[in-house]
């Protein structure tokens, strides 16, 4: 059985497709909404319907041997796993986003940062030497510079609807994110027949 970590959430229906296309049909992962945990015994496959930034917790711990995570997640937990596999859909970016008229603060006064990535926000602005302080956040990110609580966000942008729609604009793209496959590192060379062939199949109905 190869045990794979999937992302709930806007990573999902892509998955599933992707996986259509290689010849596995987990479409029950949809169906059955609360269940966590299926078993394809005919597939060879067992699924584990995780939040997206746990996937790579799932899979360096090695209780899922491969798993579908988003680029943002993996920089985020500096995972400590092979990633052999760029599978294209998911496409956003990281971006640094601030109010349309703000007024930065002077240099080295107190710049806030709201964000779901702590980690990549500190190592953003560390590279630049600009001293800020991170505000971490669970969601609805673009919210904090409207109230007051920071002066920018480090944030995900895929339409660019909702910072549109909170009188946002991007100042930097930080990096592009997509959707990866991702495999542990024992897994690796234990199921490496296995795990190989299973790539073999996604890769060629990536193209
Ligand atoms: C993500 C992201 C942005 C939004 C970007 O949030 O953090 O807020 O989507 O998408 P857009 O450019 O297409 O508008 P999500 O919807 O996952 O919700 P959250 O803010 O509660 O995390």
């Amino acid at each position: 059985m190869l045990k794979i970590a999937l992302a709930k959430g806007r990573l999902l229906d892509h998955t599933i497709e992707l996986f259509k296309g290689a010849g596995f049909d987990i479409s029950a992962v949809k169906r059955e909404k609360r269940k966590l945990k299926f078993v394809f015994e005919e597939l060879g496959l067992e699924a584990m319907i995780v939040k997206p930034m746990d996937v790579t917790t799932y899979v360096e711990y090695g209780v899922a041997d491969v798993g579908i995570a988003g680029k943002d997640v993996i920089v985020e937990n500096r995972a400590d796993v092979y990633e052999p596999l760029d599978l294209g859909f998911g496409y956003c970016r990281m971006v640094v986003a601030q109010p349309k008229d703000l007024e930065l603060p002077p240099f080295g006064v107190g710049l806030k940062v709201a964000t779901k990535y702590p980690r990549i926000a500190e190592r953003f602005y560390g590279k630049r030497g600009i001293p800020v302080e991170i505000i971490h956040l669970y969601g609805s990110v673009e919210l904090a510079p409207l109230v007051g609580l920071a002066h920018q966000i480090v944030d995900l942008v895929e339409t660019g609807t909702t910072l549109r729609e909170n009188g946002l604009v991007e100042v930097e793209t930080i990096f592009e994110v997509t959707a990866r496959l991702i495999v542990n590192r024992s897994s690796m060379r234990v199921k490496y027949q296995e795990i190989n062939r299973f790539m073999d199949r996604i890769e060629a109905a990536l193209s």
